[in-house]
């Protein structure tokens, strides 16, 4: 993979839950689908999930790698720019590094959701490639809609 230092990123562990935790709040309430402590320290210790961090603990972004046995694909689990640092570009280099991730475990398949309100993310998501094709209601809480995203290279 790309030395991802040179993007100002950096492969994250279970060390960094207390970053991430803050990072986390600062960016989702509940009804965003904030991750609590628990899911949190699970996932940082899941080996098949990719995490990144940007050096200076302000970008994060998750990546699983699922298997129903047959076939294998990716979760887009979260994708955070701390409020400070928007429109920078941050969100496009996560999202990069986490396609180079994908390419790197040749995986093709690429899932996520997102509030329907989200609209920046949506564009985001819409720019790199994935689709939107579901409605997912009350997916985040009671009249918190969502929408099922899927990327495929194939
Ligand atoms: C979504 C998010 C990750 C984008 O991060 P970012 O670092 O601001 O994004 P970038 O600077 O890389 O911009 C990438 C694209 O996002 C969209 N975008 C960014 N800021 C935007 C804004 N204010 N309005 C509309 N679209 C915007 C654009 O499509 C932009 O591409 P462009 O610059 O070519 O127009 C960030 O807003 C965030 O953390 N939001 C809260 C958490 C969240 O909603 N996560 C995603 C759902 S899980």
């Amino acid at each position: 993979m790309t030395d991802l230092c040179v993007t100002g990123l950096r492969r994250a562990g279970p060390a960094d839950l207390d970053i991430i935790a803050a990072l986390e709040s600062a960016c989702f309430g509940t009804a965003d689908g904030a991750f609590t402590r628990h899911q949190l320290r699970a996932l940082l210790n899941n080996p098949n999930a990719f995490w990144l961090l940007s050096l200076d603990g302000r970008a994060v972004g998750c990546w699983l790698k699922v298997s129903n046995g047959r076939a294998r694909w990716a979760r887009l689990y979260s994708l955070a720019v701390h409020p400070d640092l928007r429109g920078q570009g941050w969100g496009k280099r996560l999202m990069e590094a986490g396609f180079a991730w994908m390419q790197e475990e040749q995986i093709t398949v690429c899932r996520a959701e997102v509030k329907v309100k989200n609209l920046t993310a949506r564009r985001l998501y819409a720019d790199y490639g994935f689709r939107e094709t579901g409605h997912l209601p009350g997916y985040y809480a009671p009249g918190v809609d969502g929408i099922r995203l899927m990327y495929n290279t194939v």
